[in-house]
């Protein structure tokens, strides 16, 4: 018997999304060297990073300097000063957090993908469209997928229904990434509701919640019943430019029986796969949650959200149905064609590259996804563009 390849790889598509918008991106590069490319398409954030950020990193590399201070491996769970901070931060949303049920990484992404080692073989229960990950940890684990359809009338928001049977591990990400929705209070609650009463297990990404400027929850734990049956996992990335630096968390109630057990098992994987991450990052990622620092984060935030109500715009003046862009960062549009086919012409048209939703799975064909992660200039250069 030789080694062979783990097979489920070979029912992923060829290239991870974001690698082939990439991919685009540089053969037309290649090609038309004297075009200016207007990058919308992976949300990755814009410099400068706060100012609170960078004296962090500054004055925490002191650390390094002496013998007394000096940093080697972190605390497992992450350093109890950036814990505490964020244990503080949900306080804004009536959220009462245990600083043991936190648990500080490398970044959603990793987290998204590295949790589902703790469950046993299960049935995912996914929205498509969706962040590409969801589905693509969850074919390498050979886990059983089944999809629900997030499509204009029902907002993109599916909402459980008598045909799911059985226990799920179920996929819940708002502001959601691509579409741009988010769920209200009402709808969350019979998401909890389902999971407690069929032994589901929600994975609630709240990666964006810091565009949140409707009054909907940021937290999944701010939903009554939420802290026996969910594992929430967030990011520094879009709430305070962190893509490059990399800091996350994940947070599984250690105070509920149920999610005990899963948190122990958390915490071993952790501790056997991963070595934290640095104090000078953690240092950074505590500034940004101070008073200080917040503030500064919104006022990007801000003007990200100013960004999309730009390009929002010309694609509703152009006659197209345009979605999100309020709450989040992406806006997502009805393109009305195939969405690889759209994406081509945006690039070959007007030099802007952008998201196939066709990317984000079969809910995503016939859309465009836009991120409002650039700088004022670019983003009114694609609308002079567009418009002309
Ligand atoms: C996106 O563009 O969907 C995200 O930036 C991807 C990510 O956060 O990994």
């Amino acid at each position: 018997m030789t080694v062979e390849i783990n097979k489920n790889f070979c029912s992923l598509e060829d290239n991870y999304l974001f690698s082939k918008i990439r991919a685009k991106k540089r053969d037309y590069e290649e090609k038309h060297p004297d075009q200016i490319i207007i990058n919308l398409g992976v949300g990755d954030v814009i410099g400068a990073l706060t100012e609170s950020a960078i004296n962090a990193l500054k004055s925490g590399i002191e650390a390094y300097k002496s013998v007394e201070n000096f940093k080697g491996y972190p605390p497992e769970q992450g350093y109890p000063f950036l814990r505490e901070k964020i244990v503080n931060y949900y306080k804004k949303f009536n959220v009462n957090l245990d600083i043991d049920s936190i648990f500080i990484s490398d970044g959603a992404k990793s987290d998204l993908s590295n949790i589902i080692e703790i469950f046993s073989d299960l049935t995912a229960l996914i929205p498509t469209p969706v962040y590409p990950v969801y589905v693509d940890t969850n074919i390498i684990k050979g886990n059983k997928i089944k999809y629900l359809e997030c499509i204009p009338e029902n907002n993109f928001l599916p909402l459980p229904n008598k045909q799911l049977k059985g226990s799920y591990l179920i996929y819940l990400c708002s502001p959601n990434n691509p579409t741009g929705a988010v769920f209200s209070y009402e709808d969350l609650k019979k998401w909890v509701d389902f999971a407690n009463s069929t032994g589901s297990i929600i994975i609630f990404d709240s990666a964006y919640e810091a565009f949140i400027r409707s009054g909907v929850p940021h937290s999944i734990f701010e939903i009554e019943g939420s802290e026996n049956c969910s594992i929430e996992i967030a990011s520094f990335s879009k709430r305070a430019g962190f893509t490059g630096l990399r800091l996350g968390y994940t947070i599984i109630n250690r105070k509920s029986k149920r999610m005990n057990e899963f948190a122990l098992c958390w915490a071993r994987r952790q501790a056997t796969e991963f070595n934290g991450v640095s104090y000078l990052i953690q240092k950074a990622g505590e500034a940004t949650l101070t008073e200080l620092g917040l503030a500064e984060c919104q006022s990007k935030i801000d003007y990200y959200l100013k960004n999309a109500e730009i390009i929002k715009k010309v694609f509703i003046d152009k006659g197209f149905n345009v979605y999100g862009g309020t709450d989040s960062p992406y806006i997502w549009i009805d393109c009305k064609k195939d969405s690889w086919e759209f994406f081509d012409e945006m690039l070959e048209k007007y030099q802007i590259v952008g998201t196939a939703g066709a990317g984000f799975g079969k809910g995503g064909e016939h859309f465009y996804r836009l991120s409002a992660f650039a700088l004022r200039k670019d983003i009114l250069l694609a609308v002079n563009r567009l418009k002309k």
